[in-house]
Parts: C-alpha cells; structure tokens; sequence
C-alpha cells in the first residue's frame, strides 16, 4: 500500500488533512496494544483458513508475518507514525507490506469495531490478574503485620474521637476485609468482561461463515457475546472495572489518610522509613509522608477516569461511534495508577514501624472504656439506657477533678451506683476491654487471631 494511503480510502478524491490525521490518531496510547491485537488476529486468521474462507497457506502465511511483526514492535523496531492512525490500522499496514496482497485478506468479516473491543477485553483480563496478585501481595502483608503486631492496643475512634480500645490487628484487618471485596469485585469484572466480541464486524454481524466458537476456543474465551450491535456499541465493562479500580484508590486513600495523621507529631504512632519519606528543601527536621499523601492524592486521577467513561457514554447514539476511541486513556491511566500504587503502598506499610507505647497511652487516655462500665453495669441487670446515663456522670465526675477512669477508688465509684465492686477496677483495663469483645467480628484477641487463620488457610 502507498504511503499515506488509507485502507479505508476508496470512496476518498482527497487525502486527509494533515490536522486530521493528527487529531483522529490514537496510536500514540494505543499502540500499547498491540500485542492482543496480533493475538487476536491471529486466532481470527486460523478460524477463517479452518471455515475455508482463506487458504491454509495464505493463513500460515499472515500468521508467521504477524509473529515476526509481534517481535520486531517489542525490540522497537518498528516506529509508528500519526498516518498509521490506530494501532489496527498500522499492523495491517505492516503485514501488507510484508507479505503483499495476502496481508488484505485477514481483515475478511472483521471490522475494527469488534477488534479494538477484543483487543481491550484481552488486555484488561491479563491486567485484571497482575491486579489480583498486587492486591493479594497486600493482603498478605498486612496479614503478617497484624500477626506481628497481635499485642498491639490502640485507640479506635469514630468521628476522629477516641472511641474505644482495640487491637491494631483488628484495624490493619478490616482493611484486609476490605481489598478482600475489592478483589472478589475485580474477580467478578473479569468473568463479565471474558466474552468474545469478534464476528460482530461492524455492527450486524457478517455474511461470511465465520465460526465464532472456533475463535473463542483459540483465544480461550468461555463465551460469545449475544448480540452484535451490543458487542460494538457498549463500554460498561471499562466502567465496571474503572469503578472497581477507584473503590480501591479510595481504600488505599483511607489507610493512607491514617497514616498521614499518625506519622505526625501529635500522634507518634508510626514512623514510615527514611526510604518510603521525603525531606523538605527548606526545613532541616522534616520527614514528609508523599507517598501516603500522593496515594490519596492519586484517587482523585482515577475517580476523574470513571467520571470520563461515564460522561463518554452516556449520551451516545447506537452502535458505534468514535468518540469511543475515548475509552482507552483513562483506562490505561487507571490500570497504571492503581498497579504503582498497590506495589507502592504494600512495600512502604512493610517499611512502617507501629510504635505500640505510645498507641497504649493514647488508648488509656479519652475515657475509651467508658462503655465497659456501661455494659458491666447491664451485666448486673440495669437497662442499658440508665447505664450509660451512670457511666456518663463518672466521666463528667472524672473530667472536673482532672483524673482517668483507673484512678478512681471503688468509694468513688460507689457514689454513683451502690453495686459497684472491684470488678470494675479490672473491667476497665485495656486488655480486659478489648478481649471482652469476644465474638465473630469483634476486637479480641482470640476473634482476631481465628480471623487471621481463616486468612492464612484461605491463601
Ligand atoms: N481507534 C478506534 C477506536 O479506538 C478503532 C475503531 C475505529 N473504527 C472506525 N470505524 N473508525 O475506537
């Protein structure tokens, strides 16, 4: 094919407009396809030589071309330009140059509707995978962190107020719960999005007699899609895996808030290695957290990617459109912002120290076992309402003369409810608290600990 001649250029008395090629071309991201492109191609050539709509010989032929093209794009030597206008068009391109008037033959009922759909689809099932295996890396790190740190009490808080005690086990695991989801969610995309589009063609199917089956086997697909015009029109499982991608950015921007705030000075939690921080140009003493706050930041670039797919497609008209070519950017911005920062976080979380003294005085501290008292005193019979009431009236009585829940004798206690006994001296100490909380679920250690084995026996 002559330079600059489109394959679709026959009904065309003009060339295309230099600004136009440029501004329609999407080989610049697209090309980071090609791969799945040659894939596909090469199952789709294989089934129409099985069907005897080409010869073995002109199959085997466009086949081996491929493969040698596949090589010579992965040692950079073949150098797209703005022309080629897809990644499609500029395999085909080559393949023709190459092997000459065969290379035509292998877009036979196919159209670059249903292929640039195939080639998505193939891609976003192997990135679904390495995204599972990050996610899992992370779970299990946090696994062992949890494991490590079994001993460890801090204070839970709700409203950014301390709460209640509970195990630091407890709080790295309920963001192992949490990627658990985020896994099941992806896991769940990927069997929807494992459906061969080719044979839609361009939006009616073909007249030629392909056999879709034949092509799903090849290129291990467990099903066909159902409808044609649907196969090329819709993008929803981009934006199912986009939304699975930002429920994940907004977990790791969570944790990462946390940490933010507990590598600071008035918390003292935790101190992030020298290697997973930054200094300050100007401050001398500073040891910044940019990898936790770039995270968090980083879950506003993927919520902008779902908010375009979104947008994209809403107002579209059936079937295919161009405007679909849209698709691939904040795809690709996703898979790559989401991949960098699961490896980034899980190495700099195992590169984090828990300082657990300071964690313990701040769980001894804002009154956090205030519900014990509580739910001592409805063990001994009180609706829970009056309880609370008494609890209440020992914290305002602590507050004013300046003193923490343990420093009170049992006459002070006494004071409040006649019942009282030495009980509750012990009730109110921290391990007491957090090991009271013995259910499916809850902070102790025991609970905790079988948690963890479920984990452990599940990987
Ligand atoms: N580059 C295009 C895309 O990403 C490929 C499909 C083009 N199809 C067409 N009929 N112009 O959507």
């Amino acid at each position: 094919m002559a330079d600059g001649k489109k394959p679709w250029g026959g009904r065309f008395q003009k060339p295309t407009a230099k600004n136009v090629e440029k501004f329609t071309s999407s080989i610049h991201f697209d090309q980071r396809l090609y791969a799945y492109d040659i894939e596909g191609s090469i199952a789709h050539a294989t089934m129409l030589a099985s069907q005897g709509i080409i010869s073995r010989t002109e199959s085997q032929k466009i086949v081996s071309a491929l493969k040698s093209i596949s090589a010579d794009i992965e040692k950079g030597k073949i150098k797209f330009n703005v022309s080629d206008e897809d990644i499609h068009m500029a395999i085909e391109k080559e393949l023709t140059r190459r092997i000459g008037e065969t290379g035509g033959k292998l877009h036979t009922a196919r159209s670059r509707n249903d292929q640039v759909v195939l080639d998505v689809r193939l891609f976003l099932r192997t990135e679904i995978d390495s995204m599972l295996a990050l996610l899992f890396q992370l779970q299990n790190g946090l696994v062992k962190l949890a494991k490590n740190e079994i001993k460890t009490i801090m204070p839970g808080y709700t409203h950014m107020q301390k709460a209640q005690p509970v195990l630091l086990s407890h709080y790295l695991l309920a963001f192992v719960e949490m990627f658990a989801r985020d896994g099941q969610r992806m896991q769940d995309c990927k069997t929807r999005l494992n459906v061969l589009p080719l044979g839609a063609a361009a939006l009616a199917g073909t007249s030629l007699p392909i056999d879709r089956n034949k092509t799903a086997k090849i290129l291990n697909f467990p099903e066909i899609s159902k409808n044609s015009m649907d196969t090329v029109a819709d993008r929803d499982f981009i934006a199912e895996f986009i939304f699975s991608s930002a429920l994940i950015m907004m977990h790791l921007s969570r944790f990462c808030e946390d940490l933010i705030l507990w590598s600071s000075d008035e918390f003292g939690y935790i101190e992030i290695s020298d290697a997973y921080t930054t200094g300050s140009s100007i401050m001398p003493q500073k040891k910044n957290p940019d990898v936790a706050e770039l995270i968090r930041g980083k879950s506003a670039r993927v919520y902008g990617d779902l908010f375009a797919i979104m947008t994209l497609l809403k107002g579209l008209p059936m079937t295919y459109n161009r405007d679909l070519q849209e698709d691939k950017e904040p795809l690709f911005d996703a898979v790559d912002t989401v991949k960098d920062c699961l490896t980034i976080f899980t190495e700099m979380i195992s590169h984090t120290k828990f300082n657990a003294a300071k964690m313990y005085l701040a769980a001894r501290g804002g009154f956090s076992t205030a519900t014990e008292i509580a739910e001592y005193l409805v063990k001994n019979g009180m609706p829970f309402r009056g309880a609370h009431e008494i609890a209440g009236k020992i914290v305002a009585y602590c507050l004013k003369n300046k003193k923490g829940l343990e420093d009170l004798s049992l006459k002070e206690y006494k004071k409040f409810y006649e019942g009282f006994t030495e009980e509750v001296k012990d009730r109110i100490k921290l391990e007491k608290a957090v090991n009271s909380r013995n259910h499916k679920g809850g902070t102790a250690t025991a609970a905790v600990l079988e948690r963890i084995r479920e984990f452990e026996n599940n990987s």
